[in-house]
């Protein structure tokens, strides 16, 4: 884990490299966002009908979960602790409100709101401290109190049985962002705040390295889009996210 996480992104470098060569038009990453709203979608469509529940995205960044859900959601509100980030998403356009939040003392709560939700949770729990996702898990736990107020939809970017753990040696050598997390860890997580599991969604089986080269990206691509297809390799993808309920 970087020791000062949060600061990373509020520098102008960091939230420009996010959205511009991290999620650019055919990266690895834009290629995992593009499987995981179609699949979030439909997700939010059939489990309350359209415009019918609000989103709460957690660490929403530059408002890349926000953006998956536009359209399909009654309000929807990002809160992040780097207005950088959140101002770059304001720049965007995203219709959402925005909310800035402390990174210590007390855990940020989620504005009141009626109705189900659906609180996002994507690509901050892996690289960040066991208190920061305390943090997370005590605001989830906020906007859903009990088994029908709705769900929790979070990603790891960085399972820990999959194919990048087979290249973690070299990787590590070059990155220091080299982390990883497990399904159990988050299963342990989630019960620890009264969070059951309820299931686990693979979008890359591919490890970012097979989609290094410009001419194979596309070859990676239809093999991560038909891995999709077969629920039993997501115990096995790079990238992961998991669905969880308030336990009775
Ligand atoms: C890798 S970005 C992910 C942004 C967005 N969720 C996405 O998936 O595109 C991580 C985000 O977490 C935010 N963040 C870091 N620590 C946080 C904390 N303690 N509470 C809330 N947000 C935090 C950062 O400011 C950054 O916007």
């Amino acid at each position: 884990m970087k020791s000062d996480y949060e600061g990373v992104f509020r520098h102008p470098d960091a939230v420009s490299k996010y959205d511009d060569v991290v999620y650019a038009e055919d990266s690895y990453a834009s290629q995992i966002n593009r499987r995981q709203r179609h699949w979030l979608r439909s997700l939010v469509t059939a489990e309350f009908g359209p415009g019918q529940v609000t989103q709460h995205d957690f660490a929403c960044g530059t408002g890349r979960a926000l953006e998956s859900l536009a359209g399909t959601v009654r309000a929807a509100h990002g809160y992040d602790t780097s207005t950088a980030m959140i101002e770059r998403a304001v720049g965007k356009g995203i219709d959402a409100e925005f909310h800035v939040v402390d990174e210590h003392g007390s855990p940020p709560q989620p504005v009141p709101t009626d109705g189900p939700s659906i609180v996002t949770v994507f690509r901050l729990l892996l690289n960040t401290s066991a208190d920061v996702r305390d943090r997370t898990m005590a605001f989830a736990a906020g906007a859903l109190p009990d088994p029908g107020s709705g769900v929790l939809v979070v990603e790891n970017h960085g399972n820990r049985r999959s194919l990048r753990h087979l290249g973690s040696r070299r990787t590590r050598r070059s990155d220091e962002w080299f982390n990883e997390l497990s399904s159990a860890q988050i299963r342990e997580l989630f019960a620890r705040h009264g969070f059951v599991l309820e299931s686990v969604h693979g979008f890359a089986v591919l490890p970012k390295g097979a989609y290094r080269v410009r001419r194979l990206r596309r070859i990676a691509s239809a093999i991560d889009d038909a891995a999709r297809l077969m629920p039993f390799l997501a115990a096995v993808s790079t990238n992961v996210v998991y669905v969880g309920r308030r336990r009775p």
